[in-house]
């Protein structure tokens, strides 16, 4: 692996000064990297979001012992072990991706980014299992998927496994609450109505569950997207590009919602984005070159994820 790091997100308690309001939900991150000379580990604080507003109005609406997830933050939500992985034939082979180690501890927000063809889609694809790998492990929430068959994966997806999508993939036939009870109801499960509206709220769509996606804005079909992503209280959520297609208010608006879920759901989220402002709100960025973990960094900052980014894309071209 190139420089051979190993990026480790984790979440733990936060030191106090940060919300005094929070007492007993703080956590922290560290990010170790494994280097020749041995384990480096970091213990930042999380930069706590500014946008207190929504913070409050969602932990409002989501304060019921059912919505919110009780997790253990210690676990790893998500484990890559040696994954690789080469299209095409052995004349012309394509290595998407090549020796990633990864290990994501509940309650994460971590930001990949990399150039194009870097390997950023291949890799949160395998992670679900839409795509298979050639070599190495996976693990959600202590599980491996690796060497599950096709049923078994989409059976463990839906339970375990929430996406977020750049275009939103709502269906358009069915109403924003039809739309979030969606996996539940994939999954043979009972739809709670009530969690449903509690979701719903929380992303700010209280007013809106009987719109269809096409009476709602691109900002509004995420955050539903969003709630449907939560549903069934998910291992790891993954969203790829997911303020891509938005205006930059509602891009901030999203990001915002995605960090509160976070903070306050206890969710782990995985975001792939080409946008620095957009990984600057994770707790930490991997960045991938050529399917290869090439560093990472720990409380980013837009100006400095662009620098960075800027290197890579001078050492790759
Ligand atoms: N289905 C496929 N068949 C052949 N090559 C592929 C396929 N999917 C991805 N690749 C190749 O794998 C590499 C990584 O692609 P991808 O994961 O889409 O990168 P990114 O999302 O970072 O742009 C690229 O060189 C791409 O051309
Ligand atoms: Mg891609």
């Amino acid at each position: 692996m190139r420089q051979g790091s190993s990026p480790t997100a984790r979440a733990g308690p936060v030191s106090r000064h940060h919300r005094p309001s929070m007492r007993g939900r703080r956590r922290q991150v560290s990010f170790e990297h494994r280097r020749e000379s041995g384990e480096v580990g970091l213990r930042l604080p999380v930069r706590w979001s500014s946008a207190h507003r929504v913070r409050r109005a969602f932990l409002r609406s989501v304060n019921s012992s059912h919505t919110r997830t009780k997790k253990d933050t210690m676990t790893p939500a998500l484990e890559v072990r040696g994954v690789s992985r080469t299209f095409g034939g052995p004349a012309a082979p394509v290595t998407a991706l090549d020796g990633i180690d990864l290990t994501l501890f509940n309650g994460s927000f971590t930001a990949v980014m990399g150039p194009s063809g870097s390997g950023k889609s291949t890799l949160l694809n395998s992670v679900v299992g839409l795509e298979a790998v050639d070599s190495g492990t996976i693990r959600i929430g202590g599980r491996e998927i690796t060497g599950m068959n096709e049923r078994q994966l989409a059976e463990f997806r839906r339970a375990h496994v929430g996406m977020v999508f750049q275009d939103f993939q709502l269906m358009p036939y069915l109403t924003a609450a039809e739309n979030v009870g969606l996996p539940l109801r994939l999954a043979g499960r009972r739809v709670d109505d009530e969690r449903v509206r509690e979701l719903l709220e929380a992303v700010g769509l209280g007013g809106r569950a009987d719109h269809m996606p096409s009476e709602l804005s691109g900002g509004q079909q995420q955050r539903v997207s969003i709630a449907r992503a939560l549903v069934t209280g998910p291992d790891v959520i993954l969203a790829d590009e997911p303020t891509g297609s938005l205006d930059s208010q509602s891009a901030v608006e999203i990001l915002d919602l995605l960090v509160s879920c976070v903070n306050n759901l206890d969710a782990t989220v995985v975001m792939v984005t080409h946008d620095p402002a957009a990984a600057a709100r994770a707790e930490a960025v991997v960045f991938l070159v050529d399917g290869q973990i090439d560093g990472s960094l720990v409380n980013p900052t837009a100006d400095i994820v662009a620098s960075r980014l800027a290197h890579l894309g001078r050492r790759v071209a």
